[in-house]
């Protein structure tokens, strides 16, 4: 099943995606915004990971696509822990191009019904960097509370970084659903 939000559908990723994905993770701007390691990847070293990824249902990877622009960029649901249920959400739009168009809060909005409603999670867990003001702003409309700050915890660019603890739990996105009438304009 696809996850549809109003203006963008999450798929599952396939083979011709990794061009995609590599692209993203080879990006040095992109990389100074996310968590993570700072090697170069290579085709080769990809296909091995796809191999064992798409089995994998802890850790789930979606490609973000909208009518007009294709595929633009990936969302995750990592880590699930299916007795305490909860996840990690993260989410990359491929290019400034695609951005500032409201298509994080979409996704955002979309991984949240799908985690809540269909996987039966009770939380979702996130973090950005204390100047990622784009991640700030999406996640704070989305209803994410600041749970705490990791100080010195990512070292990047030649200095440690403050990292931003965040979550969202199912009753605050249900608040916040009643609130904003998200879903009540998605065209049928
Ligand atoms: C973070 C990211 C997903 C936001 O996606 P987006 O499609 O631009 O978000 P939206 O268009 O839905 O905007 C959400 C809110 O953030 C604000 N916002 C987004 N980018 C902004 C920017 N560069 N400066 C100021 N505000 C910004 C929007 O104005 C909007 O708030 P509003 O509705 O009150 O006006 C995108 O910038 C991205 O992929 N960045 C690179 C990777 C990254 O940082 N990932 C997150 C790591 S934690």
């Amino acid at each position: 099943m696809n996850i549809k939000g109003k203006i963008v559908t999450l798929r599952a990723v396939d083979y011709e995606d990794m061009e995609l994905m590599r692209g993203m993770l080879n990006d040095p701007e992109m990389e100074k915004l996310v968590i993570g390691w700072s090697f170069p990847v290579s085709a080769t070293e990809q296909e091995k990971w796809f191999a064992s990824a798409i089995q994998d249902k802890n850790n789930l990877r979606f490609v973000i696509e909208t009518l007009n622009d294709g595929a633009i960029g990936i969302a995750t649901l990592s880590g699930i822990d299916w007795k305490n249920r909860r996840a990690t959400h993260g989410i990359k739009l491929i290019n400034r191009r695609t951005r500032q168009k409201g298509v994080g809060t979409d996704t955002v909005m979309a991984i949240m019904r799908y985690a809540f409603d269909e996987l039966n999670l009770n939380r979702l867990d996130g973090s950005w960097f204390e100047d990622n003001i784009p991640s700030q702003k999406l996640y704070t409309k989305c209803g994410w509370s600041v749970e705490g700050c990791k100080r010195d915890y990512i070292y990047k660019n030649g200095h440690y970084r403050n990292l931003i603890i965040v979550g969202i739990l199912k009753t605050d996105y249900e608040h916040l659903i009643q609130e904003n009438h998200y879903w009540e304009s998605e065209e049928k």
